[in-house]
């Protein structure tokens, strides 16, 4: 049997990992500056994070959510406390779209509304209402077409409050991420998000902070929406969550109420992800990786700025994109293939950078100074 091959693969079979770290099955030592597309939140194999694991393995791995499991409000609290979101509820589930699913059906049903306001370019997700609030049509079915989703051009505060004024009593949600993260890393202005507060204080409608990618610790604030100064009514969350192992979840403020059968998972909140929850969320306090991303961020985007060859350089903390100058757009291939970095790609032409948040000062500067060498290697064939 053959895999369905939905995937544009790179020919490199990855076999081992270790911080920022991967290594093929030749042996051929890789730096990580993708971090498997943002979800190596700690580093790979972090070794308590490995422990935690194995240590809720001996214990429980499975049992359904038809009883008590104390891992799970461990794991609230310790999200209420790192997050500062300190009466919010949690619901478990196992990944980003699934989480934006149960925020955006939540909404619904509290608001008893159909209507969900999105942005251009944004991306949440490849299921149901999910993939119909991101702005992507070659990836929507024809079965997840819905007229309930309304797109809005991206921080534009004029079109988002012209929307509410004419159907603000028909909207149960405005989704947004806090740095878009597939478009191409662009950033969600504060001004914006502060109006996305009003306008769903002012006609009753949820505010959902997408923070799938950018959360976690990455933009160097626990959620990229908290640099806006203004609280989400939901948050949804994966990647970084797990450090790899599949686990996602919602953060739900308290005046949202829980009703008995209105959400429900089989595998969700299951001991050994709560294991891997908690465990990089000792490992953020412990080594301090929010206030590590954020220097180190600041560092990498610095010196990109400083480049010669980069054309632009957007985002925050350890979610960073940037764009090369014409003739040296092949960059993202050498650095793979004579330099051994792996990084992300958003079309047509941005190459993203989403390290561990705790990759080392050394590892950033071996990044830097293979960039410069792959530059050069580009400018000469070029000239
Ligand atoms: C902002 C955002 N939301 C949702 C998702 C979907 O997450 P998952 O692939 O875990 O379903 C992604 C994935 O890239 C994402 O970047």
């Amino acid at each position: 049997m053959s895999l369905f091959n939905v995937y544009p693969l790179n020919p490199i079979a990855i076999t081992k990992a270790a911080g920022s770290r991967v290594w093929d099955d030749k042996g051929q030592e890789y730096l990580d500056m993708y971090g498997g597309h943002a979800v190596i939140s700690i580093g790979h194999t972090q070794p308590h994070w490995v422990k935690r694991i194995e240590d809720q393995l001996h214990a429980i791995a499975f049992y359904s959510n038809s009883v008590v499991m104390p891992i799970q409000e461990e794991l609230a609290t310790a999200l209420n406390n790192i997050s500062g979101k300190k009466d919010f509820q949690l619901f478990l589930c196992n990944s980003g779209a699934e989480a934006n699913e149960n925020a955006l059906k939540l909404a619904s049903f509290h608001t008893g509304r159909k209507r969900i306001v999105a942005f251009k370019k944004a991306f949440h997700g490849r299921t149901s209402l999910a993939v119909a609030a991101t702005d992507n049509p070659s990836i929507v079915a024809p079965v997840n077409e819905t007229d309930n989703i309304i797109f809005l051009p991206f921080n534009d505060i004029a079109a988002l409050q012209k929307c509410f004024a004419e159907q603000g009593t028909s909207i149960a949600a405005v989704i947004i991420e806090g740095i878009q993260g597939v478009a191409g890393i662009y950033e969600t202005d504060d001004a914006f998000l502060q109006a996305i507060r009003k306008c769903c204080d002012d006609f009753g409608a949820v505010y959902i902070a997408d923070s799938v990618q950018c959360g976690y610790g990455r933009s160097g604030q626990f959620f990229a929406h908290d640099h806006a100064g203004v609280s989400a009514d939901i948050y949804s969350m994966a990647k970084g969550m797990g450090n790899g192992f599949p686990v996602g979840g919602i953060l739900i403020a308290p005046h949202i109420q829980a009703k008995f059968g209105m959400l429900g998972t089989t595998f969700g909140g299951n001991p050994l992800a709560c294991a891997a929850a908690l465990a990089v969320i000792e490992v953020m306090q412990q080594d301090h990786l929010i206030k590590a991303a954020e220097e180190k961020g600041n560092y990498l985007i610095n010196a990109l700025k400083n480049t010669e060859g980069v054309k632009a350089v957007r985002g925050r903390g350890l979610m960073i994109g940037f764009e090369m100058e014409a003739g040296l757009e092949d960059l993202r291939k050498i650095l793979l293939n004579d330099f051994k970095i792996f990084t992300g790609e958003a079309k047509p032409n941005v190459i993203r950078l989403l390290p561990s948040l705790a990759i080392s000062m050394e590892d950033i500067n071996l990044f830097l100074t293979g960039l410069n060498k792959a530059i050069q290697v580009l400018k000469q064939k070029k000239d």
